[in-house]
């Protein structure tokens, strides 16, 4: 189940990457926001609720796409492209994800 699907039929180079462990293909110049979500139903889960979260307003204003790389570096999903070998997780950080990236 995804909670994004292509409506174009045109095919880009396949893209490698992970989420959460997992391996899975993209297409080369999506986001990673679309990358992720036409995957699965959401980039990750808030911080501050719990709840699921899946971005807002897709054009890197509202800080509600936030996910990190295996490495800790946070990310905006809807203004990153994905590359290949990107290692994404999902998970709730211990630190805001906000915090993380105006320090
Ligand atoms: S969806 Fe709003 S900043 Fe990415």
């Amino acid at each position: 189940m995804s909670l994004l699907r292509r409506i174009s039929t045109a095919q880009g180079a396949p893209v490698r990457f992970w989420l959460d462990g997992q391996a899975l293909t993209a297409m080369a110049g999506d986001t990673v926001l679309t990358a992720v979500l036409t995957q699965t139903t959401q980039l990750r889960r808030s911080e501050f609720s719990g709840m699921p979260r899946a971005g807002f307003c897709l054009i890197g204003s509202c800080q509600d796409c936030w996910m990190r790389l295996e490495d800790g570096t946070p990310l905006r999903a809807c203004s990153t492209s994905i590359v290949e070998g990107m290692r994404l997780l999902s998970g709730t950080p211990a630190t805001p994800l906000h915090q993380k990236a105006s320090s």
